[in-house]
């Protein structure tokens, strides 16, 4: 039986980006109860296994045992699989099918060395023919939708419009446009260009990504390019309430309200990580992790965040937090 179809993602849409041990079930969970704001949400990436395949609790398990048991969480999640033309794609799109998962998102925007020497990410860039081949065969195995997360070249941008192209062509529903090759990895700017080129010759709703930082960029983004929808990573991270701002036309924050806010999404967010019995030393790595660029540009930081980077236990983090 073929999996429902959600509806249209609406224009204006906003995305709370893939972010690689980041993105997991506990930061998912927080987002969604503090910042009802963001549209959608996206799983970080799920490796597609060369060998043998992933038991069905292993793909639950990466979505969140509790998540997944919630199908209104379930239409407004990517759920994000890395693959290559070595990797057991058809299985594991079986298994994600029988699971029921309403949405699909493919990688082909992963930078790092070891999945790019995988033939992975953003490398499947390189080859649009055999990119063409594997798009094609998710795109018969999956009846749900079925998006993918592109860069706009691996080391140019000559095939960029034949790969929007491509996409169209093999029945792509959604396409997020990270606007910066794989050569460019995180470099500023974003070049937003290329999403305006994407939307021009695109009949599926594109996405733009890259370098939003501020309410007024999300904004900027929508008016410059005409994408259908914005997606946020790292400015998403360093104030996941960007959304709601955006949304009540609230262009500017003052520091003792995003003190307020750091204070109240991370006691949020280490609830949900001690509900999940995270060990202390995990609740430690992940608080430091979703605050690296919290206090960015913020005051005198520097020895502030020194300090967190330095804590050495639960405690200690937290009554740095605590003092803000
Ligand atoms: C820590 C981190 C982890 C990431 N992990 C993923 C991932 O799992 N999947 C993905 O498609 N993109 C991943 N990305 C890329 C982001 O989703 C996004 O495309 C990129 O950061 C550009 O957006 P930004 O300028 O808003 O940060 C990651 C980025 C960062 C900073």
């Amino acid at each position: 039986m073929e999996l429902k179809k959600l509806p249209q993602v609406p224009y204006g849409s906003l995305f709370f980006a893939p972010m690689e041990g980041i993105t997991d079930e506990a930061f998912r969970k927080t987002i969604l109860k503090l910042y009802p704001e963001w549209d959608y949400l996206a799983t970080d990436f799920l490796r597609v296994p060369s060998a043998g395949k992933y038991p069905k609790k292993h793909i639950i398990r990466h979505f969140g045992l509790e998540l997944f048991e919630m199908s209104w969480v379930l239409d407004r999640t990517m759920f994000q699989i890395l693959t290559s033309h070595k990797a057991f794609t058809i299985e594991m799109v079986k298994q994600i099918e029988d699971l029921k998962f309403p949405w699909l998102d493919m990688n082909i925007g992963c930078p790092s060395n070891t999945v790019c020497k995988n033939q992975g990410g953003s490398f499947l860039l390189t080859n649009l023919v055999s990119l063409r081949t594997l798009v094609k065969t998710i795109r018969e195995h999956f009846s749900g939708r079925f998006s993918c997360k592109i860069r706009i070249g691996y080391n140019h941008t000559e095939n960029f419009e034949d790969s929007i192209k491509m996409l169209n062509d093999e029945g792509v529903e959604l396409i997020t446009v990270h606007a910066r090759t794989r050569d460019d990895m995180y470099k500023l700017p974003a070049r937003w260009s290329f999403i305006e080129k994407a939307v021009k010759i695109s009949q599926v709703p594109i996405i733009g990504n890259g370098d939003i930082w501020s309410p007024s960029d999300l904004k900027n983004m929508l008016e410059q390019t005409g994408c259908h929808g914005v997606m946020v990573a790292r400015g998403a991270l360093k104030a996941p309430w960007i959304a709601r701002c955006f949304k009540e036309n609230n262009f500017k924050m003052n520091d003792p309200e995003i003190y307020h806010e750091i204070k109240h999404f991370l006691k949020n967010y280490r609830q949900h990580l001690e509900d999940e019995n995270v060990t202390p030393r995990g609740l430690l790595k992940q608080s430091k992790s979703v605050t690296r660029f919290m206090l960015d540009g913020l005051g005198e930081t520097n020895e502030i965040r020194r300090k967190l980077v330095l804590s050495q236990t639960v405690s200690e983090f937290y009554s740095i937090i605590d003092g803000l």
